[in-house]
């Protein structure tokens, strides 16, 4: 990959500007808008995955059954969060003081609509006693509210890393190549987008970095079992995690 192919700014947009080589017809009108949706998804699902780890000592304390930590509440967190980060109420999208584009009033709703099944879902697991750990985590909430909200919308979301630990999230071709590119560089938070199949896919790729509290799992020392089971990777603070990716298809 010719790293020349992006340009990354932090704070920014990285664009890979295509040019005169879009067809009109494809997402080049709509792009800023499917690229504005693509950001707010990611910080959506963020946003989630800091709700489920703010909640986890709750979810994981032994001695208590019923923890209330039910979709409903859930719910209200994770709007709270994503208000408190984007100013914008998921609750009150149709009136948003701040401009939120046509696609994402869509697609945000059936975030949280994917997000609190999973939450439903996990409810027999969140509220057995006797048990500490029980992989309801960050990670295991992200992959599965992913995969529904990318079952029942044209858009697929994604978590993903080089070496992932659940295969399910393994990066296809592109976002591979991606990650390879920022692995290679210093901290940013800018975001990677690109057209590609001639125009007809949006493919944004948004890195997340390690924090101290991810390295419990996986931090050092590299190969000693973490608390789900999975072999510790070595990572240190500030080191690329990996992405959250959303691929854009038109209709
Ligand atoms: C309690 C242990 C634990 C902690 C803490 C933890 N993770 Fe993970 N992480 C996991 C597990 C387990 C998976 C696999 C989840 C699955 O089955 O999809 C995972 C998966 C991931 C993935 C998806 C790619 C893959 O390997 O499947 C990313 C990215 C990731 N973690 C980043 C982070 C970041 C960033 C933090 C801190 C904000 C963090 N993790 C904290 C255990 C943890």
């Amino acid at each position: 990959m010719n790293s020349l192919r992006f340009a990354a700014i932090t704070g920014m947009l990285a664009i890979l500007t295509l040019g005169a080589m879009i067809p009109s017809t494809s997402w080049a009108v709509d792009r800023a808008e499917a690229e504005e949706t693509a950001r707010l998804l990611a910080k959506l699902l963020k946003a989630g995955r800091l709700v489920i780890e703010q909640n986890q000592l709750l979810i994981d304390d032994q001695h208590k059954g019923d923890k209330g930590f039910t979709p409903d509440v859930f719910e209200q967190q994770l709007v709270r969060e994503f208000r408190e980060q984007t100013n914008i109420d998921l609750a009150k999208l149709h009136n948003s003081t701040v401009a939120v584009p046509p696609l994402a009033k869509e697609l945000l709703p059936a975030f949280v609509m994917a997000s609190k099944e999973v939450v439903r879902d996990a409810q027999v697991v969140i509220n057995q006693r006797g048990i500490g750990y029980k992989n309801f985590i960050p990670a295991t909430y992200g992959s599965q509210a992913a995969a529904r909200f990318s079952k029942h919308t044209r858009v697929r979301l994604k978590q993903t890393t080089l070496q992932p630990r659940n295969p399910k999230n393994e990066p296809d071709e592109y976002e591979a190549s991606v990650l390879k590119w920022l692995s290679g560089r210093p901290r940013a938070e800018a975001y990677v987008s690109e057209l590609t199949d001639h125009g007809q896919t949006l493919r944004v790729v948004m890195p997340i970095y390690y924090v101290p509290a991810c390295l419990s799992c996986h931090g050092e020392p590299k190969g000693e079992l973490d608390i789900s089971g999975y072999p510790k990777e070595g990572y240190m603070d500030g080191d690329l995690a990996g992405a959250i990716t959303v691929t854009l298809t038109r209709p």
